[in-house]
């Protein structure tokens, strides 16, 4: 018998259970396991049921990702589906925790489905690029009808127990947790009412009663919106419609067709990458396992704008107070009226109750006093980039903070290492740089000063893993790894429109790439004031910012989507940027006061300067240490900045793209633009030296 799926018999159930941390995954050793054990379980003439069950925290959640673009070894899971749901003695499968992808498919071929009901059912394959590839897109159909099938394939959301039971999916939903007593009790009660063999395959009702109807046709425009760029979405409908179509076979040869063109997209490799990415990038290079982590409990947060809002609302929401202080009382009170707002409309969605709000907002405390900080265990600083008044506050934190208090900074560009100056504890100072809007937005860059301790560094980490962020660690520059590159590309963008492009040029070519939105829409987002000051600090500071139109908008209060005028207008109530016809005579005006001569740019060239130049610095920031990994600096653009997940980040793009191609594009841009960004980075030309790729490093 294999070691990580075992065969015993209780009574007249023969239980087969899978036990293969951390997750019960497909692999190839579950998947013959499976075989053998089932084999096992027909043979033996004592039993009369067999039961499916998991050992550990979830049923099988799963094919196994890290075996997927790999050569695919027997058994197959297509052929293992087929053999469970083909067994002539019922099976019943037991649920808990996750049953997705794979692990579904097992589920939907045995013959009985039962769940505690604390357990959830999915197929998040499309979130991989791929589509459920062992007749999933056959059998859910067969149990839901066509809408509701097609909903959870083309999302890859989980369903809860009681929705899923609701739905067909599941037999039966038990309290409790013991799964493997839950399955027990439900296939003594197949025995004892002497349910039999119920193969899913052979359920037509709702086959018949959606075939031919016009639901996949209003799928896919739906799609064309929801899934802009994508590729497996679509081949899921198509997968779907099979199933309404074809005979069972028949459609399960259409499904693996379908599934192996998924699998052969560049789309899945990159959302592959970003799915190990994201799990990778909590493991710090160089920071132990076993370093201790500082219990944060409550929270002070300076800042009711904006950004310290959004802040305080991802620790009220899982529970953590948190007390805001801030300068002036109107500034307060209007602070916590938007977070009120915020939550007021979630509420009006049906995503919280007007309970959930009232509890929440009681989770924060106002204040006006710093003195309110004396016992709280993590501070986060979210005021204007300013040195100085940064320096400030952090010498008043010092002062009344408790001794282990944690004192970060949300800027977003200033030296950590000179905020902790300020101080007497620079260990116990960090960054942590939250992206706008902060209650959204998934990323949080953690960065770590030169004095930072492990402890806070790990600590910091925790805190993104509680909050449901994701954590990445980096070094102290300007800019850190986000925004160092996000001006490099600010600076093209801009120097493009000055040449002859239009904003709306420049931001389709980056829409078409898959970013949400392009370069100039995301600064109407964030404020166009928020870059301005930042020039003008470091105009202050003696270095040559040159002049540029985006000052001049500034001046002009057109501060973007809060003014409803930026780089472009947006109608009352309105997120969709309108280009405008000020704007580009602004911009000619400032081409003749400069006295550049407007020329016709390509999309090429936008495509190369914007996102080449960002590629440039990012092997620039390996080179200096400030990303220890090129997967590091992937997740901190797919989750900060929205690069595409499917392209796997801008480094594994870059891979794609081809490093010698970008090099050559570099070296191109560097005589002919000039300018230190294109200057070209030494690990880039080494890289492609060596034939070698970021992957490879
Ligand atoms: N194959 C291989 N490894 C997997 C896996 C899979 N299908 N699903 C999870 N893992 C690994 C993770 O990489 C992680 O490994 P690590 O500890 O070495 O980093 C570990 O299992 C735990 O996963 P994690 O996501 O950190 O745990 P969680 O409890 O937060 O979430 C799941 C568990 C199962 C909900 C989540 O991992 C998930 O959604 N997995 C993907 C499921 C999926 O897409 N299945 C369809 C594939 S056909």
């Amino acid at each position: 018998m294999s070691e990580v799926v075992s065969y015993n018999r209780e009574g007249n159930i023969g239980v087969i259970t899978v036990n293969y941390p951390p997750v019960n995954a497909l692999g190839q050793a579950v998947r013959s396991g499976l075989l053998a054990a089932l084999e096992q379980g027909q043979k033996d003439a004592g039993a009369k049921v067999l039961l499916l069950v998991c050992e550990g925290r979830t049923f099988i959640a799963g094919a196994d990702i890290r075996e997927f673009g790999k050569p695919m070894q027997e058994p197959t899971l297509p052929n293992l589906v087929n053999t469970f749901e083909n067994s002539d003695k019922p099976l019943v499968a037991a649920i808990h925790g996750t049953a997705l992808g794979g692990g579904l498919e097992t589920a939907l071929s045995c013959h009985y489905r039962v769940a505690v009901s604390s357990a959830k059912v999915g197929l998040p394959e499309v979130k991989l690029g791929l589509l459920p590839g062992a007749g999933g897109t056959q059998r859910l159909p067969r149990l839901t009808g066509a809408r509701k099938a097609l909903e959870m394939i083309t999302t890859g959301e989980f369903v809860g127990a009681k929705d899923a039971l609701a739905l067909g999916i599941l037999d039966a939903v038990e309290d409790g947790d013991d799964i493997h007593a839950v399955g027990m009790v439900y296939a003594q009660k197949v025995i004892d009412e002497g349910k039999p063999v119920r193969r899913v395959r052979d359920i037509t009702d709702k086959i018949e009663a959606d075939k031919g109807s016009d639901v996949f046709d209003q799928f896919r425009e739906e799609l064309k919106k929801r899934a802009r760029g994508l590729f497996s979405p679509f081949k899921c409908v198509d997968a779907v419609e099979a199933a309404f179509n074809l005979p069972f076979d028949e459609g399960m040869k259409r499904e693996r067709e379908l599934f192996m063109e998924c699998m052969e997209s560049p789309q899945r490799a990159g959302l592959i990458h970003s799915f190990f990415g994201e799990r990778e990038v909590s493991k710090v290079k160089g920071l132990p396992k076993d370093t201790p982590v500082r219990d944060v409990k409550s929270v002070g947060i300076i800042g009711a704008g904006t950004m310290g809002g959004g802040i305080a609302m991802n620790f009220v929401n899982v529970g953590i107070p948190v007390t805001i202080v801030e300068v002036k009382q109107d500034a307060l009170d209007k602070g916590l009226a938007i977070i009120r707002r915020n939550y007021e409309n979630s509420a009006k969605k049906g995503k919280l109750t007007q309970e959930q709000v009232e509890q929440r907002m009681a989770l924060i405390t106002p204040s006006l006093t710093y003195d309110d900080f004396r016992d709280v265990d993590l501070v986060i600083e979210a005021v204007f980039e300013n040195m100085a008044i940064k320096k400030e506050i952090f010498a008043k934190l010092d002062e009344v903070c408790k001794p282990g208090a944690i004192l970060a900074s949300n800027t977003s560009t200033l030296d950590i290492d000179e905020i902790a100056s300020a101080t007497r504890r620079p260990e116990d100072v960090v960054g942590m740089h939250f992206f706008s809007p902060a209650n959204v937005m998934k990323l949080l860059e953690n960065v770590r000063g030169s004095k930072t301790s492990d402890e806070v560094k790990a600590s910091v980490m925790a805190v993104a893993k509680k909050i449901k962020k994701v954590g990445v660690m980096v070094g102290n520059c300007y800019g850190f790894v986000g925004n160092r590159m996000l001006h490099k590309r600010g600076t093209e963008a801009m120097s493009l429109v000055d040449e002859g492009a239009t904003p709306q040029q420049v931001d389709k070519v980056l829409t078409d790439l898959g970013f949400p939105m392009g370069q100039f829409a995301m600064s109407d987002l964030a404020g166009i004031d928020v870059g301005y000051r930042i020039r003008e600090e470091r105009r202050k500071a003696g270095q040559d910012i040159p002049a540029s139109w985006l000052d001049k908008l500034a001046e002009q209060g057109r501060l973007g989507q809060k003014t409803q005028a930026g780089v472009y207008k947006y109608e009352e109530g309105s997120r969709k940027p309108v280009p405008d016809p000020e704007v580009e005579q602004l911009i000619e005006q400032f081409r003749k006061e400069q006295g550049i001569t407007p020329r016709e740019i390509t999309d090429q060239e936008i495509l190369e300067r914007c996102v080449y130049v960002m590629i440039n610095e990012g092997a620039k920031i390996l080179e200096e240490g400030i990303a220890d990994r090129p997967l590091d600096i992937d997740i901190v653009w797919i989750y900060g900045y929205g690069f595409p997940a499917y392209r796997g980040g801008p480094m594994f793009w870059a891979d794609q793209e081809g490093l010698d191609t970008i090099l050559a594009a570099v070296k191109k841009y560097h005589s002919t633009v000039g300018g230190e960004q294109w200057e070209p980075a030494a690990l880039l030309e080494r890289l492609v030296g060596e034939g070698k790729t970021f992957g490879d490093l």
